[in-house]
């Protein structure tokens, strides 16, 4: 099954006053997803380098079109989140010094890694994202009730990353389909950034929400706790579909939520409307 994705050039306005409190679980909560928003616009950038670089060896005129329609969304992505990571760092948090880490982190990976490793470091990624969009997308508590700018960004950016899921997934499999030790690189590479992603989300998570002189107590970092291992917590709802990602045959089109993807161009048309009208 492919689906083909589509650069749609929209725009969102966040209220720059709410950016450290848009979540109605409190500070601790919205500090943690705006911590996710500081891996976008550089981790995209990668992404896109990395799919970008197997270009010609891609014969599938359709893949091919995929391929152009990823790369534009991941550019769409990455351009919002930059704002949305301005508005952080107007408000005195440290998003510029840890974006500066995550771009030295994957400056260094591309120094020493070949192609396909960034490939594979590429896939692996998407398959969080892709996780992170269908819990979006599928949990109400979610994005319930938060503020309508930040809602409609996170909303925006879960439907195009569940429509392109599979992209760079079918390059990996188009280049690398000879090679013997593809699945080995694939898995080991999910292992290792599953560890790193964790570790650097958790560290830049207290950095962030030390710098919230407003998000504090335990009582809500039990909420953010809840909110990621609850009954609908992230973690525990994802930790079985990550693990099929170790299934030789795995593709990600296996978990199908294409359900979702109905709502993309009202949406859009929506959106398009709100920003005309401001
Ligand atoms: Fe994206
Ligand atoms: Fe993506």
């Amino acid at each position: 099954m492919s689906i083909l994705p589509i650069r749609r050039d929209i725009r969102f306005s966040l209220a720059a006053e709410r950016i450290s409190d848009w979540h109605p679980r409190g500070q601790v909560t919205t500090q943690f997803i705006n911590t996710l928003s500081l891996f976008f616009p550089v981790g995209e950038r990668f992404f896109i380098q990395a799919v970008r670089h197997y270009r010609d060896q891609v014969s599938d005129p359709e893949l091919q079109k995929a391929m152009t329609a990823f790369i534009g969304q991941e550019a769409m992505h990455g351009r919002e989140h930059e704002e949305y990571n301005d508005l952080m760092q107007q408000a005195g948090l440290p998003a510029v010094a840890l974006e500066n880490r995550v771009k030295a982190l994957l400056e260094r990976i591309k120094a020493v890694a070949p192609p396909s490793t960034q490939l594979a470091i590429t896939i692996a990624l998407e398959h969080y994202t892709a996780l992170l969009a269908d819990w979006v997308l599928s949990v109400d508590a979610v994005t319930r009730d938060t503020e309508p700018g930040y809602q409609a960004l996170w909303r925006w950016h879960s439907l195009e990353e569940t429509e392109h899921k599979a992209v760079a997934y079918d390059v990996w499999n188009a280049v690398m389909k000879d090679r013997p030790r593809a699945y080995a690189e694939r898995a080991a590479v999910q292992l290792i950034a599953t560890g790193l992603f964790m570790a650097l989300v958790s560290v830049y998570t207290v950095r962030m929400v030390r710098a919230d002189r407003k998000a504090r107590g335990l009582k809500q970092w039990r909420s953010l706790a809840g909110f990621l291992v609850g009954r609908e917590g992230f973690l525990r709802r994802s930790f079985r579909p990550w693990l099929d990602y170790f299934k030789p045959g795995f593709h990600p089109w296996q978990h199908d939520n294409r359900h979702f993807l109905a709502e993309i161009e009202d949406f859009v048309r929506g959106q398009q409307a709100l920003s005309a009208a401001a």
